[in-house]
């Protein structure tokens, strides 16, 4: 394929195109990416980048995998898309089948949708109706930990409200309430304490609200968009007990702890817990391609059958349980067993953690702390905030590196495709550190 003419395409990109989560008023040009090859991006002059947070935690094997590519294509040879209400195909019902096995817990049916976003919808349009649809209209409210992300949807905005993001929109979003996330890192001392004090407040919480509460969702083990935010199996498990002990539906989001992430295949799993909805998106497929799915129980779903159409769930898109989709997830999830995924996140893992002393010594660093593939820190000094001046700066140095690292406010973290290599992790932290020394210049 021909390289385009990188100057043309930048501006023609400043002329027609709206990017995600960013000020263009202010905002430098975007990388102009050709191609793409394993753990690295190739710019338009030819030069390489690691790709440090597998393009926002999705390309989970890396980029451009052989065995995914032949998939795509064959799929588009036989069955590019189908409408999905009253038509099946055989990928989709493949994929259900094999995902809700590896779920286990009782999680049996799968609502598709496209992104993690509508996933998270999904759940809750879904929660809000099973009470209904038992009776139970009473249950208005929505919980999730302060500092959660789900989701740029109304919905999911409104459960994303600790975020920081969405203030503007507050008039818009339904009724959502915060409880109090334990956030813990390697050493921390006061673990105990904080997870006691939180629970307390949940409990709290669960007096005033408990029976006016539909459900409530959070994102297990790692909150992602607060800055890697990781709390104990312990505390996940507590606080899902507690709310199933009131009849609250217990949706979690693994959109981004999905697929190995946090080192097993979904983090919920670490907890021994049997969550009510499960939401997985990005690593399903393997960053290709924008497919989610809402994961219920049979008992669950078997809410929503009657004999008339107010029962049944008014949701659907067009592009629902694509077969394109659904080819690239299903040999994203074959990968794990041909590729044995496990022994590379296991290895990344334990670099990370070879990683930590050095961390934990260094003058800029505070609370430095791993979960599977995830590494974190925070700066001692330095703004918080998505786009501090600090995670700017950060940003830019790392990519002229050829480093794909985008701090988050104070946060600093890796969170690589599994196919990274042990040579190039080493790459990723001495290019990592060098960074931090750049910040006192
Ligand atoms: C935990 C979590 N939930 C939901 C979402 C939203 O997913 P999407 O961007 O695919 O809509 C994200 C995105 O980063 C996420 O991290």
């Amino acid at each position: 394929m021909q390289t385009p003419d990188k100057q043309d395409l930048i501006a023609r990109d400043a002329l027609h195109v709206w990017h995600p989560y960013t000020q263009h008023g202010t905002e430098s040009d975007p990388v102009a990416i050709v191609r793409a090859s394993g753990a690295s991006l190739f710019d338009a002059d030819g030069h390489e980048m690691l790709d440090l947070i597998s393009s926002w935690w999705t390309c989970i094997h890396g980029h451009a995998h052989p065995a995914i590519n032949k998939a795509l294509c064959d799929q588009a040879n036989q069955l590019e898309h189908v409408m999905f209400a009253g038509f099946t195909h055989q990928g989709a019902v493949d994929l259900a089948q094999q995902v809700t096995k590896v779920l286990g817990a009782g999680l049996s049916r799968v609502f598709y949708s496209d992104n993690g976003s509508t996933a998270n919808e999904v759940a809750l349009k879904m929660a809000y109706q099973y009470c209904r649809n038992k009776g139970d209209d009473k249950r208005t409210i929505f919980l999730s930990f302060k500092g959660d992300y789900h989701g740029d949807t109304m919905g999911a905005m409104a459960v994303s409200r600790g975020s920081g993001f969405f203030k503007l929109f507050e008039g818009l979003m339904c009724e959502a309430r915060t409880i109090p996330f334990a956030a813990t890192f390697s050493g921390d001392r006061q673990r105990e304490e904080k997870e006691n004090k939180a629970i307390t407040a949940f409990a709290q919480i669960l007096d005033q609200c408990g029976d006016q509460t539909a459900a409530l969702i959070l994102e297990p083990l790692m909150q992602g968009a607060a800055g890697m935010q990781f709390c104990t199996p312990d505390f996940l498990r507590r606080v899902v007990e507690m709310a199933q002990a009131r009849g609250i539906i217990v949706i979690l989001d693994e959109v981004a702890t999905g697929f190995g992430r946090t080192g097993s295949f979904f983090a919920f799993q670490q907890s021994g817990i049997r969550p009510d909805i499960v939401c997985l998106s990005k690593g399903l497929t393997a960053g290709y391609m924008a497919l989610s799915m809402t994961v219920v129980r049979e008992d669950f779903f078997q809410e929503f059958a009657g004999d008339t159409f107010n029962k049944a769930l008014a949701h659907g898109h067009s592009f629902t349980g694509n077969p394109l989709a659904c080819a690239v997830a299903l040999k994203s999830l074959a990968l794990f067993e041909e590729e044995n995924t496990f022994a590379r996140i296991a290895m990344i893992e334990q670099r990370h953690k070879q990683l930590l002393p050095t961390l934990q010594e260094h003058p800029l660093i505070e609370k430095p702390r791993v979960l599977g593939t995830v590494l974190a820190f925070d700066l001692r000094e330095g703004a918080a905030g998505y786009k501090s001046n600090e995670s700017i700066f950060l940003r830019d140095w790392y990519l002229q590196q050829g480093l794909n690292i985008r701090p988050y406010g104070k946060t600093v973290y890796l969170m690589p495709p599994y196919c990274i290599s042990k040579e190039q992790i080493d790459t990723a932290y001495d290019g990592m550190l060098n960074g931090l020394s750049q910040l006192r210049k």
